[in-house]
């Protein structure tokens, strides 16, 4: 009796009580004008909407914690404006698109995609030369994206092209999603996820949660192969690193599976079919502000006869679509999304604790941090380009069997 009492009492080791504060790397999380990382993202060309979401409706957009409007002339060019109109400030949100701009609702004023004021029909001379100028953004489409460039005219580097992604085979288009779920075959999936870019960031240099979260703990998402917890090595590439996966699956196959992420939020995962191979996709975790984030995908995918696009690689066709599920259903599989929802919406660094099977994590936060310092020093980032002869980025990733 007099134990069981002694054991009771006994004092509690390592409760919530008195827990100190805590904080986040805000370096790495803090994205808008004129931070560290704000700054460093806006070196480089940012995916920002699948192209076919950019049409002549204009849509509000918040990227890198700037509000804009974007929409697609009768040109088809991309515009990406600051939503204010320069005469008196109403937003273009109501502007009506034509074919070489966007006109104003409230007095007429047209602005080209380059920001040039083209009419001011209120005025004497309404088409008269004006030498007014509004914000805008250089856009480019590329592999079924739509791409900015948010950062210094004068530094503006060349389009980075992916060698896994072109040519193009006989009969393949590219398929792109900007809804975080859409290469997961949910096109009701969040547009913005309620969290930092750097959660998904961190995500694509972590090998062994698709071991654990993907495959054990919530099923097979993906395939039976990813059982075998690997033995992975990361390795610092220029501008960007890399693991190797390597596995031994049990019926005469080794493997080394190889995936990359380059600076400052390129992922470049091979297919999670396990194929062999090239990989045929890219994905991206573009900032919207600090606390949230877009995650986009584009894929090389057949076409089929009848023009429909069927997907290829990603899709968890044994799933039911995220938006389709109760949250017991998510807590009994959850996947990325409750992973990284579950981390907050900016996590809270000072009570992490990196291990061994984190070190691609930290090559990562590393490469950003120095990047940071070189943008602060007036350098160039490493893997930008500044001439299209050299924009080309060699993409190590594959699947990649060994016997
Ligand atoms: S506020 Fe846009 S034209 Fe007047
Ligand atoms: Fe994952």
């Amino acid at each position: 009796m007099a134990t069981a009492i002694r054991d009771t009492r006994a004092i509690p080791v390592g409760t919530a009580y008195g827990r100190l504060p805590q904080h986040s790397h805000e370096e790495l999380t803090m994205v808008g004008p004129g931070t560290p990382m704000g700054e460093l993202m806006r070196r480089y060309w940012q995916p920002v909407l699948a192209s076919r979401n950019v049409t002549n409706r204009p849509r509000e957009i918040r990227i890198l914690g700037e509000d804009l409007i974007i929409f697609r002339d009768g040109e088809g060019r991309p515009g990406l404006l600051y939503p204010r109109c320069m005469h008196r400030g109403t937003s273009l949100f109501w502007g009506h698109v034509e074919q070489d701009g966007i006109r104003c609702c409230y007095h007429g004023w047209k602005f080209d995609v380059e920001g040039n004021c083209l009419e001011q029909p209120c005025e004497p001379n309404p088409r008269a030369a004006r030498p007014e100028h509004r914000q805008w953004y250089p856009t480019r489409d590329l592999y079924g994206l739509v791409w900015a460039y948010m950062g210094p005219p004068e530094r503006i580097p060349a389009l980075p092209r992916f060698d896994c992604m072109e040519p193009l085979d006989e009969g393949e288009d590219y398929l792109a999603f900007d809804n975080s779920m859409g290469a997961h075959g949910d096109p009701n999936g969040p547009e913005v996820v309620p969290y930092s870019w750097l959660h998904m960031n961190d995500n694509v240099m972590d090998p062994f949660h698709v071991q654990v979260l993907h495959t054990t703990f919530s099923g097979t998402q993906f395939v039976r192969e990813f059982e075998v917890m690997p033995s992975v090595r990361f390795d610092e590439i220029e501008g960007g690193v890399t693991y190797t996966a390597h596995r031994d699956l049990g019926d005469g196959r080794t493997m080394d599976r190889v995936s990359t992420w380059m600076m400052p939020n390129v992922m470049c995962v091979p297919d999670v079919a396990m194929r062999p191979g090239r990989p045929n996709s890219l994905g991206f975790s573009v900032p919207v502000d600090d606390a949230s984030s877009r995650i986009l995908m584009t894929m090389r995918t057949p076409m089929t006869p009848d023009g429909k696009r069927p997907m290829r690689g990603l899709e968890i066709e044994h799933f039911k679509p995220w938006s389709q599920r109760t949250v017991e259903e998510k807590q009994d599989q959850p996947g990325d999304y409750e992973a990284q929802a579950g981390q907050g919406a900016i996590s809270l660094h000072s009570e992490e604790h990196l291990v061994t099977s984190d070190k691609g994590i930290g090559l990562q936060r590393r490469m950003l941090r120095r990047a940071m310092e070189t943008v602060r020093d007036g350098g160039d980032p490493p893997g930008l380009a500044f001439d299209d002869a050299d924009a080309e980025i060699r993409v190590p990733s594959g699947n990649f069997y060994l016997g």
